[in-house]
């Protein structure tokens, strides 16, 4: 097994950004981590395809808004830059296009302000979502709010305890007409039952939410055509195949 980038940080306690990032076939993880990643597989199978599906799909809304003509991207609970990371897309299609990671994982922090030292046009913020104030502020420094910014919030909502509608408020507040809003969350409806409650033994930290309570979300947002759907439905690439887990996605846009 390659050993990890440059990072730091406890490597006898799994992080969830490792796990996610052996899942996705990516190589900044520890034997602590890979030992999680495969108790975890071993009973919710489904994450192996969900997890490489999720990050497909918000690659795709990246490069559609990047076509659109948005430059401006706020990656909230980014992740490690497993395989592909946002600003290497959008700035293939366009150059300037300028891209502030947050998240609140130490491990993720060590290895971003490593991999981003030489990136000018892309910016790190260490912090939790749910403080959009700290957040937003330090995004200033790179992103200019008066003008249309994607804020994207992949596969995060459901690590966070208060209501989607809630934490994404204040990010839609800040930003200008035009703006986008991206969501993807697991949800319990059309879920295997059982799944759902070996998920729940094993992978506590995670909150699985009623479709309504993601849909609250979007409120007061244009939903993008094909709506709230499963992620691998979202304007798929290639055909499609589901897994027992929903996994719901959707890209509002500010008018
Ligand atoms: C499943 S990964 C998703 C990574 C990436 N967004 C993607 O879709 O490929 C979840 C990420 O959210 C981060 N995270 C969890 N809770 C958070 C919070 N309250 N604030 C910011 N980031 C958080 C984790 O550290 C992890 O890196």
């Amino acid at each position: 097994m390659p050993e990890p980038r440059p990072g730091g940080g406890d490597f006898n306690t799994p992080s969830p950004a490792r796990v996610y990032d052996y899942v996705l076939g990516g190589s900044d993880h520890y034997a602590a981590d890979r030992q999680m990643a495969e108790g975890v597989l071993r009973d919710w199978p489904a994450l192996a395809t969900l997890a490489p599906s999720n990050r497909a799909w918000i690659l795709r809304v990246v490069r559609i808004l990047t076509e659109a003509g948005i430059d401006q991207f706020l990656d909230v609970g980014s992740g490690l830059p497993t395989a592909e990371a946002v600003h290497e897309v959008a700035q293939r299609i366009n150059p300037d296009s300028r891209v502030v990671y947050v998240d609140n994982d130490p491990i993720v922090e060590s290895h971003r302000r490593a991999l981003l030292a030489e990136n000018d046009l892309t910016a790190y913020v260490h912090a939790p979502a749910q403080n959009a104030n700290t957040v937003l502020r330090a995004a200033e420094q790179t992103l200019d709010p008066r003008q249309p910014v994607a804020v994207l919030m992949s596969a995060v909502l459901h690590y966070v305890p208060e209501p989607p509608a809630e934490v994404v408020a204040p990010y839609v507040r800040w930003l200008a007409p035009g703006s986008y809003l991206a969501i993807s969350h697991v949800a319990i409806e059309g879920s295997d039952p059982q799944m759902l409650s070996r998920i729940a033994r094993v992978f506590p930290q995670q909150t699985v939410r009623h479709r309504a309570e993601i849909e609250a979300a979007f409120a007061g947002l244009e939903l993008l055509e094909p709506g709230l759907v499963d992620v691998e439905r979202w304007r798929p690439d290639t055909e499609v195949s589901l897994t027992p887990q929903r996994l719901l996605a959707g890209v509002g846009k500010v008018t």
